[in-house]
């Protein structure tokens, strides 16, 4: 599969400072790249590098194959972007901007309005006024905006900020419409990684403008299982611990009277019938699960440790 985006050794220098470091990642056709990280890791300026609003220090972007630099009329020409807030025009309708911005595009694009309209399901509102607009109708207006030239790359910077739950639950359902029907490759920069947990395929981590992780949602999903504990409750902890053990080499911990263990939940069930069957009595089980965002913190302080910070 040929790569949408290739982003290679791209780097920043804002006077001596370097605020994007050697980031290098492709993204492939209708998947979601999830770009994680802090306030100032240097997502935003990675995205105004990638679509030609601020000049490149060193590194290249290829879009669909065309050089961002070299070539970037044909570049842009497949890209929909909402860097920041979306632009636009609160005293006239959705529709009345949709219109406005699909003239710049021709024809092809004001036909498309209202399949448009549908996709980011503002079928019910799009005739109002943006003024009455909530922040998430805007966010969705903004994306239809983008969508109108029909591009093949669709980049959203920070496009849940501000949102409330269902807000990011109806921006997640849109996005991953985009991608699995319409087979729109998406870049989406969020600073919480769980917000983006149900919507990426592929999350990059960046950090003090550097890529630390560059992981599938899989992935992901599997180091946060890796460090799954269980925590057994039982009459006698020193002696399961020891059983454990022993037949298991698991390392255990005993707490009051618990013991807690690192196990997968396939292998729970195994580990109880044998405690059983050892005459221990277990009372209660409760799993301790490392939620993606104590991951996040652990992979963003292991990289502090690390890294020698430009
Ligand atoms: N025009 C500029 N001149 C100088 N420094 C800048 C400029 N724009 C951004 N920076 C610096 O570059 C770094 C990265 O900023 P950037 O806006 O890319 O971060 P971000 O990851 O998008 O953060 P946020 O989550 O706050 O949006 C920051 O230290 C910022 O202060
Ligand atoms: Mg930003």
């Amino acid at each position: 599969m040929k790569p949408v985006l290739v982003v290679n050794n791209l780097t920043k220098m804002y006077g001596q400072k370097k605020v994007v470091n050697n980031v290098t990642f492709s993204i492939f056709e209708g998947q979601i790249f999830g770009f994680v990280g802090p306030n100032g890791a240097g997502k935003s300026t990675t995205i105004r590098m990638i679509t030609g609003l601020t000049p490149i220090t060193s590194g290249s972007v290829r879009i669909g194959g065309y050089s961002i630099e070299k070539n970037f009329t044909k570049a842009i020409s497949q890209v929909g972007a909402v860097v920041e807030t979306p632009q636009l025009y609160g005293y006239l309708s959705g529709l009345k901007n949709l219109k406005l911005f699909a003239a710049f595009y021709g024809k092809a694009a004001t036909k498309r309005i209202d399949e448009i309209v549908k996709l980011v399901g503002m079928e019910n509102r799009i005739r109002d006024k943006v003024s009455t607009y909530s922040l998430g109708m805007k966010q969705r207006l903004g994306i239809a905006q983008a969508l109108l030239n029909k591009p093949k790359l669709l980049i959203l910077d920070e496009p849940t900020n501000g949102l409330d739950p269902n807000g990011i639950v109806e921006m997640r359902n849109i996005l991953r419409v985009l991608a699995k029907k319409e087979k729109i490759t998406i870049i989406i920069s969020s600073h919480n990684l769980a917000e983006l947990e149900h919507t990426c395929d592929v999350i990059g981590l960046i950090n003090n403008g550097r890529i630390i992780e560059h992981k599938s949602m899989e992935d992901i999903n599997k180091l946060v299982e890796a460090r799954q504990r269980v925590q057994l409750f039982c009459n006698y902890p020193n002696y399961a611990a020891m059983l454990c053990k022993k037949k298991y080499n698991l390392p255990c911990n005993i707490v009051g009277n618990s013991i807690i263990l690192p196990l997968k939940e396939a292998n729970l069930a195994s580990v109880v019938s044998f405690l059983t069957y050892k005459k221990v009595k277990i009372f209660s089980i409760k799993k301790i699960q490392k939620s993606l965002e104590e991951l996040y913190f652990e992979l963003l302080n292991g990289n502090r440790k690390n890294s020698s910070i430009v």
